[in-house]
């Protein structure tokens, strides 16, 4: 057998290129020098050599041996530094540190958590109700009737799921924090008073002041003997805490099928305009709200109220935007 010792060499050379990892070249040993490598198969084949093939033969597997030797030598520094400079990559204490942010609470929460608050202290339970409704708690038991516009698909979403307590009816996404009067007061006997604040919803086109989606605080005090003026010193005194002790109200008188009688409730508060403000409904509950929620006729007495959160927020803190809540830019979150 003769060996072409140049091509060898050159090949040893050439296969070296493509190895980049320690298996690789491990494979390359292998192939070169394991035991039953190519030089190995060199040495092995000089006992059947003549005396003058032997010399040269052995001094080719002999220069193959060192040249690959070398390379190998070679590699392995070259794959140590790599693995290096990679994982160096990832643990660089000289690095300059990426400081975390500190978040907070988005403006909303935070208006959210501050009104119940002030109600808290007042006295209040704060509760939640589903955002998922049967038509019977967001309408009928409001004494909202069914021929009533607010029930119109364009101005409530339903959901395409059956009420499992009325079949012929569609479960909607609430229109008001109202619908939790009657699940408070279906589960519970006066004395009550209970905020639930939460998400509602409403197929409006979206502006500077309409969202489909916003938060609405409800609050709800049944008891014996609750007067009209009951509902006026406690609003009064939730606005003057929220507010401030120079703010301006007014109770308009207004229509809401479950408050009887019911009024608006408006504020002047930003200095030096002379505007009134819309910021909520409000009023006495309605006999037949009593009624659907099975408690007994004439027994009690009750007021109720709904505001909206961002339009307090908007006005608290002159957002003119409502949209600016939900687009979670930063450079708007930061400021509160
Ligand atoms: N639910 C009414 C609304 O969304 C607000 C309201 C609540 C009015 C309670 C009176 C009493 O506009």
């Amino acid at each position: 057998m003769s060996w072409n010792f140049e091509e060898l060499q050159q090949q040893a050379e050439q296969e070296s290129t493509s190895i980049s990892d320690a298996r690789a070249l491990e494979e390359f040993r292998i192939k070169y020098l394991g035991k039953k490598g190519l030089v190995a198969e060199i040495y092995a084949s000089l006992p059947q050599l003549s005396k003058e093939e032997k010399p040269a033969v052995g001094k080719g597997a002999n220069d193959l041996r060192n040249t690959v030797s070398r390379i190998i030598e070679e590699k392995k520094t070259a794959i140590k530094q790599k693995e290096k400079q990679s994982s160096k990559r990832f643990l660089d204490v000289t690095m300059p540190g990426v400081a975390l942010e500190a978040g907070h609470q988005h403006l909303i929460t935070q208006t959210i958590e501050e009104i119940c608050g002030l109600f808290e202290r007042l006295g209040f339970v704060i509760q939640d109700g589903p955002e998922m409704e049967t038509e019977f708690n967001n309408f009928s038991a409001l004494n909202i009737p069914e021929d009533h516009p607010s029930r119109d698909g364009f101005d409530t979403f339903y959901l395409d799921a059956q009420d499992p307590t009325d079949k012929t009816k569609k479960l909607l996404l609430r229109s008001h924090t109202s619908p939790g009067q009657i699940r408070i007061m279906k589960n519970n006997k006066p004395p009550l008073a209970v905020i639930i604040p939460g998400r509602v919803y409403r197929p409006d086109a979206v502006d500077a002041s309409h969202s489909f989606m916003f938060h609405q605080i409800e609050g709800l005090l049944v008891d014996k003997d609750v007067k009209f003026s009951d509902l006026k010193g406690l609003l009064t005194a939730f606005c003057q805490r929220f507010f401030g002790r120079d703010i301006k109200m007014r109770f308009r008188p207004h229509f809401f099928p479950f408050t009887e009688p019911s009024a608006e409730v408006d504020i002047s508060w930003a200095k030096g305009k002379k505007d009134w403000l819309e910021i909520m409904g409000c009023g006495m509950v309605h006999p037949k709200v009593f009624e659907a929620a099975g408690y007994p006729k004439g027994k009690y007495t009750g007021l109720a109220f709904g505001l909206g959160v961002e339009r307090i927020a908007m006005l608290k803190h002159g957002i003119t935007d409502i949209r600016n809540f939900y687009e979670n830019d930063k450079r708007f979150l930061e400021q509160f």
